[in-house]
């Protein structure tokens, strides 16, 4: 019998659902939502009343879009957390009444779980899905880790950042240029037209395979600080060569820790994954990597690096295999772990 999941993903400021059926991905729609942009930044409230919104139309597109009738699922797959507790209610709660109004059971997803598995969605049989265990580089606006994964529900991870992540170092830096919010796509087509080599900024030294990135914050800050004392017309005139050096920075102290943790472990296979992962300059980088020392690397299409609820159902279906489900007075958690 074949098993069919909806995946709801409602942890920050995107609504999703997608629908997988033994492993192969029927449909997957994003309602992105736009009313955060002029604030500069993710507003909870404003998010969870979106979601609400949202969510309705986004579930029963996802289902036309599979082909499917609700009757057909065998379980409701939802992200539980982290995130942001009012955005997490809203699919919390859609999951359990249509899993209660359905008779199936319900699978709750850690968010995390759910970008380090968004590697095994497949569109088509035959797509090629990493071996166990594997090197994920977890990278988006909340999280910066290495994880070793040596199964489905089986991670560990060997270092992650003690300050900021990644995605905020650049939309902290992206602020700065008065550039819009999230910043991390515009410095990454601005650093496409810029020099790389240009800008020097500081570089953490943490011991281990931890990261850290609010000195290299503070060191973009008063680089452009001190330039615009002089200039004021300093970051217009040097954005791309401003963009490329950030993002060069960034790439240098993500592909220093993650080298090490290659050696350390020995593993062959190296993914990434989150929002960072779609970045031009950090793809090439890590494919460049891979290659030079004969790795095989997992780059995700674009659409599975940001928050999607592909990820959702496809770690929901290996729980559900496993008979992992969740129970109706289930409560979402703003924080968790892997
Ligand atoms: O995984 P994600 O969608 O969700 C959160 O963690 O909230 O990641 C969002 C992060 C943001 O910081 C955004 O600026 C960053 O991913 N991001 C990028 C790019 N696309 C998204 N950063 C650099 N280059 C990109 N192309």
């Amino acid at each position: 019998m074949s098993v069919t999941i909806l995946g709801i993903e409602s942890s920050c400021d995107d609504t999703g659902a997608a629908v997988i059926r033994d492993g192969i991905l029927l449909s997957n729609v994003l309602a992105s939502q736009k009313v955060h942009e002029e604030y500069g930044g993710v507003v909870p409230e404003l998010a969870s009343r979106a979601h609400q919104q949202n969510i309705v139309p986004v579930v029963d597109t996802a289902l036309k879009r599979a082909g499917i009738d609700k009757s057909e699922l065998s379980a409701v797959a939802f992200t539980r957390g982290p995130g942001l507790l009012g955005s997490l209610l809203v699919g919390t709660s859609f999951a359990k009444g249509l899993s209660l109004g359905l008779r199936i059971p319900m699978v709750d997803v850690n968010h995390l779980h759910g970008h380090v598995l968004s590697h095994f969605v497949r569109e088509a049989e035959g797509d090629p899905v990493p071996e166990f265990p594997f090197i994920c580089l977890l990278i988006s606006g909340g999280n910066s880790q290495i994880i070793l994964v040596n199964g489905y529900n089986d991670m560990k991870v060997l270092g992650q950042t003690i300050d900021d992540a990644a995605g905020e170092a650049f939309d902290k830096c992206a602020k700065v240029m008065g550039l819009p919010y999230p910043g991390g796509p515009h410095i990454d087509r601005l650093a496409a037209e810029g020099n790389p080599e240009r800008f020097k900024f500081a570089k953490p030294r943490i011991p281990g395979l931890d990261y850290s990135f609010s000195g290299l914050k503070t060191s973009f800050l008063y680089t452009l600080r001190d330039a615009i004392r002089l200039n004021p017309d300093f970051i217009e005139e040097n954005k791309a060569d401003l963009a490329a050096s950030l993002q060069a920075t960034i790439i240098e102290i993500l592909l220093d820790k993650l080298r090490k943790a290659v050696k350390q472990t020995g593993v062959r296979t190296v993914a990434i994954g989150g929002g960072v992962s779609a970045n031009s300059g950090v793809r090439a980088a890590v494919e460049q990597y891979c290659l030079r020392n004969n790795l095989t690397p997992f780059i995700p299409k674009r659409s599975f690096t940001t928050d999607n609820a592909a990820m959702v159902a496809m770690a929901g279906y290996f729980k559900f295999l496993n008979n992992e489900f969740c129970p109706y007075d289930a409560a979402p958690y703003a924080r968790v772990t892997i």
